[in-house]
């Protein structure tokens, strides 16, 4: 424990900018894995059934992780295997979106999700238990406000070459207007410097799920002439519902569930 706690620091010391390529943080975290891997063991579950259980949206309205997977997950957040494995749903978004011939229109758009997409709330979440904490939209908000947020690298790279490719980029997130500015520079800071739109929710649309309201955005873009031709997010709430888009992508994120 006392080990985990003091990589949690580390992660936090390096500020995040760095996290992702920090090879001390990558070998101590090795060290820990062969104990720690599939967090299995004790009674019940083992975590990495667990993280395929809601991977695959079969596991659903989970509000925390289970505490014993707390060690499990933040290995894998922290590790090489997060990495590895939205390295492959970007490839694949990558070989479709350059499978296709865009419209003459310059209406394609593709949509980015925020959190846990476009960028990660990993330093926030090492201080939470990655998700053993409940949700806690004050402490949360005060880590947007601060636009430390560190790009996902892999998300960063997609969004580069759809750029380059012609596809406009829809930025559709569950955060409030309220942080309209903070995430805004947040985003242009880490590397994410042009968009058609950023939609997020207004403060007082407190009632609807995500999956309502983001169904909701889409069906106006749609209605607006856009032909949603790509979708990417970590949540299944950012890709069921109306107008998904023609292809719907979904990033790991084993801490948290939004419906
Ligand atoms: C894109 O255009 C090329 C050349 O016109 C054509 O061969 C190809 O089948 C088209 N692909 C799709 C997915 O429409
Ligand atoms: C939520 O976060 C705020 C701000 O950091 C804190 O004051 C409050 O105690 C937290 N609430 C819970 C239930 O932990
Ligand atoms: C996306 O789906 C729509 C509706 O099914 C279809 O008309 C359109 O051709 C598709 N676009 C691409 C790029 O596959
Ligand atoms: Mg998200």
């Amino acid at each position: 424990m006392l080990l985990f706690f003091f990589l949690a620091s580390t992660v936090l010391a390096a500020k995040a900018q760095a996290d992702f390529n920090n090879p001390l943080i990558n070998n101590l975290i090795y060290l820990l894995r062969p104990r720690y891997g599939s967090g299995g063991g004790g009674n019940g579950v083992s975590c990495l059934s667990w993280r395929f259980g809601v991977e695959t949206n079969n596991i659903i309205d989970w509000s925390t992780i289970p505490e014993k997977c707390e060690l499990y997950v933040g290995n894998y957040m922290l590790g090489e295997q997060y990495r590895k494995d939205s390295e492959v749903v970007i490839k694949e978004a990558y070989l479709y979106a350059t499978s296709l011939n865009l419209s003459k229109d310059g209406k394609d758009v593709w949509i980015f999700d925020i959190d846990e997409t476009s960028l990660s709330n990993l330093p926030y979440y090492a201080r939470h238990g990655f998700g053993v904490e409940p949700f806690n939209l004050t402490s949360f908000t005060e880590w947007i406000l601060t636009e430390d947020a560190p790009a996902l690298p892999e998300t960063l790279k997609l969004y580069k070459s759809l750029i380059s490719l012609g596809f406009k980029i829809v930025f559709l997130s569950g955060r409030y207007e309220k942080t309209r500015s903070a995430t805004e520079r947040n985003l242009i800071y880490v590397g994410y410097k042009a968009w058609e739109k950023v939609l997020l929710r207004k403060d007082s649309d407190k009632s609807a799920s995500s999956l309502e309201y983001k169904s909701a955005q889409r069906k106006q873009l749609v209605k607006d002439g856009y032909s949603i031709v790509g979708n990417i997010g970590d949540q299944w709430s950012d890709l069921l519902g109306t107008d998904p888009g023609n292809r719907t992508f979904k990033l790991p994120d084993p801490m948290y569930y939004i419906s």
